[in-house]
């Protein structure tokens, strides 16, 4: 991705909106999607509401908004209770599916092994998966945080680098309201990108990075401008259309 004054770099604004949203949420998709079509045509936006709402939300969206998931099982059928496989997500109207946030790394105790898989599923049902890597507050302050995120992509990212996007969280940002300063982040994206490109040749360079923890309307400008940054993973601030749309606009 290059960047000239002609044509700004893509730019992909995904919402997380982890566990929220039922039926009346359904308005912020359609007011999202309704403004997404002034968006300028570099900036692509994407919300990924819980499964519940997946096929309502794919039904109200058009134009410049996709709707994507927020984690996949890897296996594409089976006894397993309570999961839902990349083929049914695709069924649904999911275009790309998040995978390995720390949350669930944390939380589901998902290796980079399972988030792999996982990311392997998503790309063979035709979607884009965005794998999440990041370091925590302890392995920043320890210094280890570009070993941390080599290993976790070493460990996690498929083999081929079609339909495949990077977010880089590091996990001490989500929902704290603390950010890397832009200039840290466009360092540790400049890392990400040299471990793409070693990974992948050329196809690593058209592999997108975000950046996600704690965007909002008010610093998205300054983050998504720093350089390696090629879009954003928004979480508190991707509920509301007002919001998420500021931030889309900043892109
Ligand atoms: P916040 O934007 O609420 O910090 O969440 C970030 C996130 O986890 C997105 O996946």
């Amino acid at each position: 991705m290059t960047d000239s004054p002609a044509a700004p770099r893509p730019h992909l604004i995904a919402g997380n909106w982890k566990m929220h949203g039922t039926a009346t949420a359904l308005a912020e998709i359609e007011a999202m999607a309704a403004a997404a079509a002034s968006l300028p045509p570099h900036v692509t936006v994407a919300v990924c509401p819980p499964a519940t709402l997946i096929h309502r939300a794919a039904q109200v969206a058009r134009g410049r908004l996709v709707i994507g998931a927020q984690d996949v099982h890897a296996e594409p059928c089976g006894a397993f209770t309570g999961c839902v496989s990349a083929e049914m997500l695709q069924d649904a109207g999911a275009t790309l599916v998040i995978v390995g946030h720390s949350e669930r790394r944390t939380d589901c105790h998902e290796t980079d092994a399972d988030v792999r898989a996982k990311a392997i599923a998503v790309q063979a049902a035709g979607m884009t998966a965005i794998v999440c890597i990041g370091e925590t507050a302890a392995e920043r302050d320890a210094g280890t945080a570009l070993t941390v995120l080599n290993s976790q992509l070493d460990g996690s990212l498929p083999g081929s680098a079609e339909r495949l996007v990077v977010a880089y969280e590091p996990v001490w940002a989500v929902g704290s309201g603390l950010t890397p300063t832009p200039e840290q982040i466009t360092g540790l994206h400049a890392a990400i990108r040299t471990n793409l490109t070693a990974r992948y040749g050329d196809a690593g360079e058209r592999v997108a990075i975000l950046y996600g923890g704690s965007v909002k309307p008010d610093n998205a400008a300054a983050l998504l401008g720093a350089d390696n940054v090629s879009g954003a993973l928004v979480g508190g601030a991707s509920l509301t259309a007002a919001d998420f749309l500021a931030i889309a606009r900043a892109a």
